[in-house]
């Protein structure tokens, strides 16, 4: 206790000397739940190394996500997964398409880091405990306006759905198949934990999936499972139905 103690003034003195002169988690709540695939135990608040400092520029504090950078909440994102993605964005097989402005954005983050760096990253992002950010009520409108930005608006179905559950369900039954019947995820087929992701990324991620944005690289199998799997969302109402049962499924309030 002494030392977490002591642990947690140095890192406070650490967050003043970088100029943080705010710790609040007002907005959000931390828990444990999804608990990450390493097991690791989780600590108040992780200070994050420098050599990661700029990620928290558009991921924002902890990681906990921006949707003003679009950058996603990856509190609760199992090692594996993390590892694959910051080597696709690195390898641009993924954020490599000429209509994936969020994409770029994060694969021109990516291109720099080396080994090391990816371990420090997947190291740090999976001792943050998961975090509930970003309450917002809009959404829908926040992902589909972000991917209408992204495609150049030749999505035209931008208006707020009113969700259905039950289509959102009938919907899940295929996704299940990889992603686990409560979106746990399954690390043998690469299908990373749903649960816990913002709504409005999801969403984003789907409509991407679907118009061959992401998944669309020979060397990413998996990706390209993915996009296939999308393939029987056929409308943004099918997308705004599932996203809100999986939501349901992790039975908390995430943007
Ligand atoms: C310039 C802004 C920016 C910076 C800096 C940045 N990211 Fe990102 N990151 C993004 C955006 C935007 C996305 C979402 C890309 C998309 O929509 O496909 C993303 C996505 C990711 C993902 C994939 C998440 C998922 O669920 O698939 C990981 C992992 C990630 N970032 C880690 C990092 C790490 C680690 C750093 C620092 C080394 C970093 N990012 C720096 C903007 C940024
Ligand atoms: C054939 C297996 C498979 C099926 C079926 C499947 N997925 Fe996936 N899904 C994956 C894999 C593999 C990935 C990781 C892709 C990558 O590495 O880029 C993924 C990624 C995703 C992501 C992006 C996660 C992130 O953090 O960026 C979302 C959202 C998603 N799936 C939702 C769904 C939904 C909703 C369905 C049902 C309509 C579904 N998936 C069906 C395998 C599958």
């Amino acid at each position: 206790m002494k030392t977490l103690r002591t642990g947690f003034h140095l890192m406070l003195v650490c967050l003043s000397l970088l100029g943080t002169t705010h710790i609040t988690f007002a907005k959000e709540t931390q828990h444990d739940k999804p608990t990450n695939a390493t097991g690791k135990v989780a600590s108040p608040l992780v200070v994050i190394p420098e050599a990661l400092q700029y990620c928290t520029v558009c991921h924002g504090t902890q990681f906990k996500g921006d949707f003003a950078t679009g950058a996603p909440n990856l509190t609760g994102l199992p090692d594996w997964y993390l590892t694959k993605q910051l080597t696709a964005f690195k390898n641009k097989s993924r954020g490599a398409h000429a209509n994936d402005l969020s994409g770029h954005e994060m694969r021109a983050a990516a291109e720099s880091l080396d080994d090391a760096t990816i371990l420090l990253a997947v190291d740090t992002i999976t001792r943050i405990p998961y975090i509930d950010s970003m309450p917002t009520t809009h959404w829908q409108r926040l992902a589909f306006k972000a991917a209408q930005d992204d495609v150049k608006h030749t999505n035209k179905e931008s208006q707020t759905l009113t969700p259905s559950i039950n289509n959102g369900k009938k919907l899940y039954a295929t996704c299940a198949a990889c992603h686990g019947n409560q979106a746990e995820g399954n690390p043998a087929l690469k299908a990373p934990p749903l649960t816990g992701l913002n709504r409005w990324y999801m969403a984003k991620q789907l409509l991407h999936f679907k118009q061959g944005i992401r998944g669309n690289q020979s060397n990413d199998p998996a990706s390209m499972q993915m996009k296939a799997a999308a393939s029987i969302l056929k409308s943004n109402q099918d997308i705004v139905d599932v996203v809100t049962y999986i939501n349901a499924l992790n039975q908390q309030e995430l943007p």
